[in-house]
């Protein structure tokens, strides 16, 4: 392995991120903060199949994708592997199987390079990237994270330090959005589907909102907004009525999205922070960023919100993190280990 105590941290390194933490097997590379290459090779439409994510399907698949995702990689970025200086892997939280994929490639390539290995949280992965969309982007700002297993407003006071400002108490928005698709019979994955849905319909459907009412008011609950849309949809086909989904599918987005962004603008103002971003896959909705944009300008804070492919799962986030940790000398040893599930911090 590379002399960590010869070491030199370089001011703009070439990094290799490697993302294999759910069905999307990603690498991309970065200088600095400029973006080179990004590549993804998805298992979506195989796992579709299934209805949602087959784990043993998506190790299998992040098998044989991992080697030809890092040849794409490094031909769009016209590089050779000596030319990386430090890869940086998501080993948690996700599919164990998954992950010990990607973390497996990446270990032999920084051991095999002698470059120092970087372990980075696929949660804070999101957070990291608005950093390569806006490169003059510094703390502090606030953060609108919602994917999969999250929904969190955070408050980045420097790039390594976070403040959780609030969160979801049960489900993630992602995970409300996946079983309301399924409810309305749609396919994986669910979250874009019912996005499509929605543009047909209309919010006319009465629907709790997914904000928690208490003194802070800062915590959100999905899981009561998915069980009043399965009530609502079983109650008309009891009663033998049929069921708008469109209007359903467009009133759950409203009921799921109002109180998050609008929380997210009135932290910022709140706590005098100018500047607010967003990452995970449900700020890939077409709803939410119109929303998120339009409550921003109204407060007067400026947003920045990563492309729709920067939302969901990719490895160019990996990489924006993996230069924060690179830039503090936060490397790994060779003994690191995938980790299902870790704490967001
Ligand atoms: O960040 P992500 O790709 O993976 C995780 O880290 O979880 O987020 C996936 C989640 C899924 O629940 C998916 O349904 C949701 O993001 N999602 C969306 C949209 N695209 C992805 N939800 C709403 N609208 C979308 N367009
Ligand atoms: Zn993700």
């Amino acid at each position: 392995m590379y002399d960590k105590t010869t070491f030199k941290i370089k001011e703009n390194p070439v990094i290799l991120g490697l993302e294999s933490s759910c069905d999307e097997t990603a690498a991309a590379i970065i200088c600095g903060r400029t973006l080179l290459s990004n590549q993804i090779i998805s298992s979506a439409t195989e796992q579709a199949k299934y209805g949602g994510v087959v784990p043993e399907i998506a190790s299998r698949a992040h098998t044989e994708a991992v080697a030809n995702v890092v040849s794409r990689t490094l031909a769009e970025a016209h590089m050779r592997p000596d030319d990386i200086d430090a890869v940086a892997v998501t080993y948690g939280a996700g599919l164990l199987g998954a992950l010990l994929v990607g973390l497996s490639f990446a270990k032999s390539f920084a051991y095999a390079l002698n470059i120092p290995l970087i372990a980075v949280n696929h949660i804070r992965g999101h957070m990291a990237a608005s950093y390569l969309i806006d490169k003059e982007l510094k703390p502090p700002f606030i953060t609108l994270l919602a994917s999969g297993g999250h929904t969190a407003i955070l408050h980045t006071q420097t790039p390594t330090k976070f403040k959780v400002l609030g969160g979801t108490c049960d489900d993630a928005a992602g995970e409300a959005f996946d079983k309301v698709a399924r409810v309305l019979g749609l396919s994986y994955p669910g979250g874009v589907n019912v996005e499509k849905l929605a543009l047909g319909g209309q919010n006319v459907v009465p629907l709790p909102k997914c904000l928690v009412k208490n003194s802070q008011n800062m915590q959100f609950s999905y899981s009561g907004l998915k069980t009043a849309v399965i009530n609502y949809c079983h109650n008309k086909e009891q009663k033998g009525e049929e069921v708008d989904k469109a209007n359903v599918a467009c009133s759950f987005q409203h009921a799921a999205i109002d109180p998050l962004v609008k929380k997210t603008a009135e932290c910022a103002k709140r706590l005098n922070v100018s500047t607010v971003t967003a990452g995970g896959g449900v700020i890939a909705n077409g709803y939410l960023r119109e929303q998120l944009s339009r409550e921003c300008a109204a407060y007067g804070l400026k947003l920045v919100l990563p492309e729709k492919k920067f939302c969901t799962d990719n490895a160019a986030m990996i990489a924006a993190e993996g230069l924060i940790q690179y830039n503090i000398g936060n490397f790994a040893d060779l003994s690191l280990n995938a980790a299902a599930a870790i704490p967001l911090k």
